[in-house]
């Protein structure tokens, strides 16, 4: 049961996507490459060797995109700018016909009565960055600011509501350290640098949508998960608190002004690039906080294993997602209240949560996903048990609207609400979107009602 009346009238109900997953049409308009260009075409770096050339072709589609979401009847949608599609070589000349494209698209989505949430950054840096130290500079930091300056005095007098970056750990640790993804690097000093520039470039950019676009409400989307021991064994409890670190207090700390912590400073035993004046950038107060969460984690202790030397154990019981991650909607309930309480987020939202399963068209020419369903109303119903116990969380985004390029697993890890045939790029709700339309309407059939 989802207590639906715990959420405020004007509670946001929305969908997510990023650009690289779902726009394809890489070489069109004078779009340059990205990072994940070059990863993905990469032989043996995705699942299938599957790239984002056509994608869900959404570049050409989105009208279409858009009739889904207001089927969906969702009020706003989360989505990402192609930086090399805006500025194709990362610095330098803007590239218009790509500002037009996002120009289009802002229109559409007003007109179809859906505001948009904009991220600038969603790990798809142009490839010509990265050719000059991408993440690892201080450079990038500022090039991502003057691009923030771009599109919000394009954009801005139409769209109030920013993000930053999206997960900026995964592009540091899984981009920097793990080597699983963009620019697939395997370099602990490497990764710390790009944790440092990504939170610096995030201090800069909100200085800089909010001096082009004056009221714009600028935010920062991270993922976390809950990092529990396997055991009370002292070992495993301080594993925890290490994994817990570089998961959770690494992004949040010198965000809300209490710089990087301590004890994963000195486990990294990297020297941070830091300038005098840096950390007042990083900790700019936001408008908003936005979370990701898919699955909690519990760890046991691994001296021999890789920085944080805590390995991931299976917790026995839980169901599991198409992508093996544990479903546990406490996780987010708690940190949903990790966030108000222990951060003093004033203005929260659950900017991606979602799940995957191998769905497939039935004969019916329906798409019954009752996994993805039970999945989303148990994690709705958490989401109101935070808002009870004090969350102050204006919204929901789905990750995601549509099935799509799903990094380095490819196009196997179907997430969307709607379904997507990628021979044919026929787009199906699924019964979980239907589920969601329904949750969507009786919410605001109770507001009216009150
Ligand atoms: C998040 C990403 C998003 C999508 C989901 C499943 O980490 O932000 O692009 O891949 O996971």
């Amino acid at each position: 049961m989802i207590d639906l009346a715990a959420f405020p009238r004007d509670f946001v109900w929305g969908t997510a996507t990023s650009a690289y997953q779902i726009e394809g049409a890489v070489g069109e308009d004078g779009r340059a490459p990205s990072i994940w260009d070059t990863f993905s075409h990469t032989p043996g770096k995705v699942d299938n060797d599957d790239h984002g050339d056509e994608a869900c072709d959404h570049y050409h589609r989105w009208p279409e995109d858009i009739s889904l979401m207001k089927r969906l009847g969702t009020d706003a949608y989360r989505m990402s700018l192609a930086w090399p599609r805006v500025v194709p070589d990362g610095d330098g000349p803007v590239n218009a016909a790509g500002l037009d494209f996002y120009d289009r698209l802002v229109d559409g989505l007003l007109d179809a009565g859906i505001t948009p949430s904009v991220t600038l950054y969603h790990w798809d840096l142009p490839q010509s960055l990265q050719d000059r130290g991408g993440w690892t500079v201080r450079d990038t930091a500022e090039h991502l600011a003057a691009y923030a300056s771009v599109v919000a005095g394009r954009l801005g007098d139409r769209v109030t509501q920013w993000a930053t970056l999206n997960e900026p750990l995964c592009s540091a640790w899984i981009g920097h350290l793990e080597g699983r993804m963009a620019p697939g690097l395997t370099d602990l000093t490497a990764a710390v640098r790009a944790s440092y520039h990504l939170l610096l470039g995030h201090g800069l950019a909100t200085q800089a949508v909010r001096a082009a676009a004056p009221g714009a409400r600028v935010g920062l989307v991270t993922n976390h998960s809950t990092v529990e021991a396997a055991s009370a064994r002292p070992e495993d409890v301080a594993a925890a608190v290490r994994g817990d670190g570089h998961t959770n207090r690494w992004w949040l700390d010198p965000v809300y002004g209490r710089g990087f912590p301590a004890d994963m400073r000195e486990l990294y035993g990297v020297e941070l690039p830091e300038r005098a004046g840096d950390m007042e950038t990083i900790a700019a107060p936001l408008d908003w906080h936005g979370l990701n969460y898919y699955f909690p984690v519990v760890v046991a202790d691994d001296p021999e294993g890789p920085v944080p030397y805590a390995r991931e154990v299976r917790v026995p019981g839980l169901p599991r997602t198409g992508m093996d991650w544990p479903v546990d909607d406490s996780g987010l309930e708690a940190l949903l209240l990790r966030l108000t309480d222990d951060y003093g987020v004033r203005t929260l939202y659950v900017t991606e949560n979602g799940s995957s399963f191998p769905d497939t068209v039935g004969p019916d020419g329906a798409v019954h996903d009752p996994e993805r369903t039970r999945y989303l109303e148990q994690h709705l119903a958490a989401c109101a048990r935070a808002v009870r116990k004090g969350a102050p969380l204006a919204g929901y985004y789905a990750w995601s609207l549509l099935d799509n390029f799903e990094w380095a697993y490819g196009y196997d890890k179907r997430f969307g609400l709607v379904h997507v045939d990628y021979a044919t790029q026929v787009r199906t709700l699924k019964t979980s979107g239907h589920r969601y339309a329904e949750i969507i309407r009786a919410h605001r059939e109770a507001s009216a009602g009150s």
